[in-house]
C-alpha cells in the first residue's frame, strides 16, 4: 500500500516511519511511505501557504489554491485512491475505518495546519475528513502518522502473525459482537512482587482459558469504555 502525504513538517514525522514495524514494513516494500511538501506548492515570493481568515478570528488558513494545487499535482504524478484531510472536525478514526483503509492500494493524507484548510479546497479535492479523537492537536502530522501505523499493520505481511490483529481491542468478535477491550496479558515471571498469574492461564484449558478472557474483556470495557457496551 502506498501512502503519500502532504504536509509542512515532513521531518517531524519521518523518523517515527523509518522505524521498527514501519520501517521493516518499508525495506520489505510492502508498504511505501512517501513525504511532500506542501510549501513547494506556494506561488508567492513569500512562499506563504496560509493567510488571514475572512469575516475574523483568531488562527490563519491555509490557502486553496496552495492545496488544491498540491493535491492535483500528486494525482497527475501518482496513483492516489483516496484524498483524506486530517481535522479535529473530521468523522471518528475508528478500528473499523484502519480496516476499510487497509483495502485501498494508495491513500493521500493532507496535514491541516493552522485554524484550518480553505472550505473551498476541501470541498474541491478532499473525499473525507478524518479526526484521531476528541482534542486538538497543533498539526495533523501525528493524526497522519497514528492514521499510517494503524492502516499499515493490518496488511498481510507487516506483522508477519495476522492472527494477532483479530482478537485486539476494537476489533468486532468473530460471531459480529461489539468490539471489547483487550483481556490483560502475563508472561513469565509466574510470581512478581508477589503477584501470580491468574491460575487459569497456566492451566492449559483452552475452553476455561477463553471464558477467562472474554469475561476480564467485558470487565475492562465496563471499567472504561462502556459506551462501546452500547454500540450496536
Ligand atoms: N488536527 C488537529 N487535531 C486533530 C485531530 N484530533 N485529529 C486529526 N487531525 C487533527
Amino acid at each position: 500500500m502506498n501512502f503519500h502525504l502532504l504536509t509542512l513538517f515532513p521531518e517531524a514525522i519521518k523518523p517515527y516511519f523509518d522505524s521498527s514495524l514501519l520501517g521493516k514494513a518499508q525495506e520489505k516494500g510492502i508498504v511505501k511511505i512517501f513525504l511532500h511538501q506542501l510549501r513547494d506548492y506556494a506561488t508567492d515570493k513569500h512562499c506563504s501557504v496560509d493567510d488571514r481568515p475572512y469575516g475574523g478570528g483568531s488562527g490563519m488558513i491555509l490557502k486553496p489554491d496552495v492545496v488544491v494545487c498540491a493535491v492535483r499535482d500528486l494525482r497527475q504524478k501518482h496513483k492516489i485512491d483516496r484524498v483524506i484531510l486530517l481535522s479535529p472536525r473530521g468523522a471518528l478514526f475508528t478500528q473499523a475505518g484502519a480496516r476499510e483503509l487497509s483495502d485501498i492500494q494508495s491513500v493521500l493524507l493532507i496535514c491541516g495546519r493552522y485554524e484550518g484548510v480553505d472550505q473551498r479546497a476541501i470541498d474541491l479535492v478532499v473525499d473525507e475528513e478524518l479526526s484521531i479523537g476528541d482534542y486538538v492537536l497543533s498539526g495533523g502530522e501525528l493524526a497522519a502518522a497514528v492514521v499510517v501505523d494503524a492502516v499499515a499493520r493490518l496488511i498481510p505481511g507487516v506483522l508477519g502473525n495476522e492472527k494477532a490483529t483479530l482478537d485486539e481491542s476494537h476489533t468486532v468478535g468473530a460471531h459480529g459482537c461489539a468490539p471489547l477491550l483487550e483481556y490483560p496479558h502475563y508472561t513469565r515471571p509466574e510470581e512478581f512482587e508477589g503477584m501470580k498469574v491468574p491460575e487459569v492461564l497456566l492451566s492449559g484449558n483452552h475452553a476455561e482459558i477463553e471464558k477467562w478472557r472474554r469475561e476480564e474483556s467485558l470487565k475492562i470495557t465496563c471499567k472504561n469504555r462502556p459506551d462501546l457496551l452500547k454500540k450496536k
